[in-house]
């Protein structure tokens, strides 16, 4: 699945809203400021502070995400994580955070999204599958 350069810049620009589940389907959703496109299949989040979300992840890789101005940029997108505790995806997060937050602690984790679905949820063609 390609994201195209509209959906690349609103992920890098903007807030997203990332929703997971437990092994057995309890879903849970945060805002996440420090996400990012690595690539058009692939983002990465800063894991600096998920609790529910990072146990979800460790049980079940499977993520869904919409960006925070969704009226603007309809796009839902989904995926498995893999999840980096150190190596370079580790170390380029710690770079990522310590020049765009200074004050925040150092990430736990750089969560690495393989993108695999992308869905259109604008009011019209809402649940429409774009790649
Ligand atoms: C505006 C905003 C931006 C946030 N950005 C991040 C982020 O980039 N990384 C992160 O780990 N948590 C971030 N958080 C915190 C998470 O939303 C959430 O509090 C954390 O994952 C704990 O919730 P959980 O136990 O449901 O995972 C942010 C919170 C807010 C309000």
């Amino acid at each position: 699945m390609v994201m195209t350069q509209e959906m690349m810049d609103v992920i890098a620009d903007s807030r997203a809203y990332v929703a997971t589940a437990t092994a057995d389907g309890v879903p849970n959703v945060v805002p996440i400021g420090n996400i990012k496109p690595l690539d058009n299949k692939t983002v990465i989040i800063a894991d600096s502070y998920m609790i529910k979300s990072r146990a979800n992840l460790e049980a079940n890789p499977k993520v869904a995400f919409v960006v925070q101005d969704a009226a603007k940029h309809p796009f839902q997108f989904k995926g498995s994580v893999k999840i980096y505790k150190s190596g370079e995806y580790y170390d380029q997060v710690v770079q990522w955070v310590k020049e765009t937050a200074p004050l925040a602690p150092k990430p736990k984790a750089a969560i690495v999204i393989d993108i695999e679905e992308i869905y259109s949820v604008k009011v019209g063609d809402a649940g429409k599958k774009i790649d």
